[in-house]
């Protein structure tokens, strides 16, 4: 397996306000790998950091071997580096359809859009048969699908998750990680922050833990589900 991401000694502030220290790791192609941490541990800084929202202060990430450290994020997008972020952020007054066309603008993925879309519209029954109904009249599962699948249209090396499931109903929790083994399967890079720990460390190759923006602990999924410490601080063990 070759490495995709690699992050070194990441710093990063808020004014004086310290969000990431020295945090480093890699991903390699192919994996899922889990950011695990409390509320207000640095988890979304981190993501946005890499996705180019966030400058830090010290440190390097480095993407398919080129260095992207500082780069803005419509270049990291651009680049390969997909988001589907907290929150969702869809556009709410356009259409389904042309919020994955908004997607798909993307230069690197412009001119396989119509190709996409329609692999979008496979992997989602449910957006295709809303393709023409307002982004903001559907319910949070469906918006949640959206998001993911414009994200795909932008055509991804890796796709870096925050809190997919935040919000969701179970059974629409269900279909978020049935979606992310199966974009796994297909051998998509993932990055995967959620608030769901035993599962995403079940689906996880490899794991880290993040506590007030610093790494303290990192492992295969496996080992840290069965490690103590993890399993008293966050899956109430
Ligand atoms: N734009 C910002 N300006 C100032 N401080 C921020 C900003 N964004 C985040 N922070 C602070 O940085 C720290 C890390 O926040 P972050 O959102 O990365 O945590 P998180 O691990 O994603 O938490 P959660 O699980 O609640 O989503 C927090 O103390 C937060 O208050
Ligand atoms: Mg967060």
């Amino acid at each position: 397996m070759s490495r995709l991401l690699e992050i070194e000694n990441l710093d990063l502030y808020y004014g004086d306000a310290q969000a990431l220290s020295e945090v480093s790791l890699s991903v390699d192609r192919g994996q899922v790998v889990a950011i695990v941490g409390a509320n207000g541990a640095g988890k979304s800084s981190l993501i946005r950091t890499i996705a180019g929202i966030e400058k830090p202060r010290a440190g390097h990430i480095r993407f398919n071997g080129q260095d992207i450290t500082g780069l803005e994020s419509h270049q990291t997008c651009n680049l390969g580096i997909g988001q589907v972020a907290e929150g969702r952020q869809i556009f709410p007054t356009l259409s389904v359809e042309e919020n994955l066309e908004m997607g798909g603008l993307l230069p690197r993925a412009r001119s396989k859009a119509g190709e996409t879309l329609e692999r979008v519209f496979t992997m989602f029954p449910r957006l295709a048969e809303r393709r023409a109904q307002l982004a903001g009249t559907m319910s949070g599962g469906e918006q949640q699908m959206l998001a993911i699948g414009r994200c795909l249209m932008g055509q991804p090396e890796l796709i870096m998750f925050d809190e997919p499931s935040l919000g969701l109903a179970p059974t629409v929790v269900q279909e978020v990680f049935h979606i992310i083994r199966t974009l796994h399967a297909e051998g998509m890079t993932i990055l995967l922050v959620e608030q769901n720990v035993a599962v995403s460390l079940k689906i996880s190759s490899q794991a880290y833990v993040l506590e007030n923006g610093r790494i303290v602990m990192s492992g295969s999924g496996e080992a840290l589900l069965h490690d103590d410490r993890v399993r008293q601080a966050y899956l109430g063990l």
